[in-house]
């Protein structure tokens, strides 16, 4: 994975058709998607279950590019392991995961894959210094956790405006994750993100037989977050 602040656009799968997973990661892949996001809940730390890593395991052989999981389970520490066996290439935890998120990144780097730190809307940003020497990717939550297809929570600018001041000169990514849409993706990119994950944005009124729906899709979102 080459570092980049080019825009990066990232489906979340939360969207695709979940009897046709294989077929979904390579139609978005073939149809310009950058990183396929996909999103892990234990009915515990969100109020929804979703992929287990037996699933990520079976869906990796689909995707080209960057397997990006983003774990909203808690405890995480204990399954971070089975992911990195399934093939992630991103790793994202909650800092609201547990007491010990600085152990968490490190496993996660130890396993040799991107850590990611994900960070709730109602959550401050003042541990995230402590924590950059062992983070590539802050996944900032602009809806609360559990669903697709939520607004975007507006405080997040401010939140992203102070993490790109904080990131400085570091090849960090700074990705936004809930209710991204071609309104509000310029602005989310002038305030200094990099990754946009969207479910809804992606996979509206297409299907793996209208791919060509997710191609128009994803172009037009990244037309709109390159302004
Ligand atoms: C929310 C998930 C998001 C979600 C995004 O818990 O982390 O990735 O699927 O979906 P949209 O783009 O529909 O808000
Ligand atoms: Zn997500």
């Amino acid at each position: 994975m080459e570092f980049s602040r080019k825009v990066k656009i990232a489906p979340s799968i939360l969207s695709a058709d979940f009897a046709n997973f294989g077929a979904e990661c390579r139609a978005i892949e073939d149809q310009g998607a950058d990183w396929v996001h996909v999103d892990v809940m234990d009915g515990h730390f969100v109020p929804n279950l979703t992929f287990g890593p037996a699933m990520c395991a079976a869906i990796r052989p689909h995707i080209r590019g960057v397997m990006d999981v983003h774990l909203m389970i808690s405890p995480v520490d204990q399954y971070l392991e089975a992911y990195a066996k399934a093939g992630a290439d991103v790793i994202s935890a909650h800092l609201e995961a547990g007491p010990h998120v600085h152990r968490t990144l490190q496993a996660i780097k130890g396993l040799g894959k991107k850590a990611g730190l994900a960070i709730n809307p109602g959550t401050g940003i003042e541990a995230v210094p402590y924590l950059l020497d062992l983070v590539d990717v802050v996944c900032v939550m602009t809806v609360n956790p559990g669903f697709g297809g939520q607004k975007l929570i507006e405080s997040a600018y401010d939140k992203v405006r102070a993490l790109r001041a904080m990131i400085g000169d570091r090849p960090i990514h700074i990705e936004i994750d809930g209710g991204v849409t071609n309104d509000n993706a310029g602005a989310l990119v002038k305030a200094g993100a990099d990754v946009l994950v969207a479910g809804s944005t992606v996979f509206k009124g297409g299907s793996v037989m209208k791919p060509e729906v997710y191609g128009a899709n994803i172009a037009a979102l990244r037309a709109a977050a390159e302004g």
